[in-house]
């Protein structure tokens, strides 16, 4: 076994990319692609729970997914309903807390309300966390935390000398959350696409050309033995690193 087998990402961010392609290859049509994903989901949750990750972000939806076709944009929303409905008995069962993030009040309010339940419904648990950022854009985010930082100077309740980033990071969508220790993109393109752009400063990124319908343990396990056998320095040189932060 190796010395690093015990180290387990605390959080791990996904980029869910290569439905539609994945599709188009066995002469489907992109939805398909869509639904084959779902069950994708399902796994990785369960492995991520299981190995005992922390934290989990999926990117399901960006800021940006809002140009596509309607019909494609109405489909996803709907297999997000339905998804609702299907997995939230069980993800609660299984002792997951669901948080969704992003732009809520840019989505329907059957969808908004069902979020909200099942975020309320799964509170207390003490499992694995699931993040869902749907209608989410990292850009989004942080304007977002610059707008209400600036409410709060205008009002006089802050002064502009304490803004710091640690001040920032809790106006952002994932307050209280870890950054990511490891950011996974399936579908082959090398590039973060607007997801958690303050978050991922210090994330170790992995890229991989498997489609996400196509995703399995075997490549979340690769992922995570590259995660272990990389040297995370953060700034600071190897030799301090491996003195613990102080040669
Ligand atoms: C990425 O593939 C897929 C999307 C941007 C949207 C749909 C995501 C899901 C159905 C996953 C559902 C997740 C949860 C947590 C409910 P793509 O369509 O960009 O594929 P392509 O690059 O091959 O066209």
């Amino acid at each position: 076994m190796s010395q690093f087998a015990a180290r387990i990402p605390r959080h791990v961010a996904i980029i869910m990319d290569g439905n539609g392609r994945w599709a188009r290859a066995r002469g489907l049509p992109r939805p398909a692609g869509h639904r084959a994903a779902m069950k994708v989901v399902r796994n990785v949750v369960q492995e991520c729970s299981r190995r005992g990750v922390g934290y989990l972000t999926l990117f399901a939806f960006s800021s940006e997914n809002w140009q596509r076709p309607r019909e494609e944009v109405g489909l996803i929303m709907g297999l997000f309903l339905d998804a609702l409905e299907r997995e939230v008995a069980d993800l609660h069962e299984n002792r997951v807390r669901l948080r969704f993030i992003g732009a809520r009040e840019t989505l329907a309010a059957q969808l908004d309300q069902r979020m909200a339940a099942a975020e309320a419904l799964t509170a207390g648990n003490d499992g694995l966390t699931l993040l869902v950022a749907v209608s989410y854009g990292g850009r989004w985010d942080i304007v977002r935390a610059a707008r209400r930082l600036a409410q709060e100077t205008a009002a006089g309740r802050l002064d502009p000398a304490d803004i710091d980033e640690s001040r920032l990071g809790e106006q952002l969508a994932l307050a209280g959350v870890p950054d990511p220790d490891l950011m996974i993109r399936t579908g082959g393109e090398q590039r973060i696409s607007n997801f958690l752009l303050w978050n991922l400063a210090y994330s170790e990124l992995f890229f991989c050309d498997v489609l996400w319908p196509a995703f399995e343990v075997e490549h979340l396990q690769s992922a995570f033995d590259q995660f272990a056998a990389r040297e995370r320095r953060f700034g600071k040189t190897s030799a301090q690193v491996q003195a613990g932060g102080d040669a």
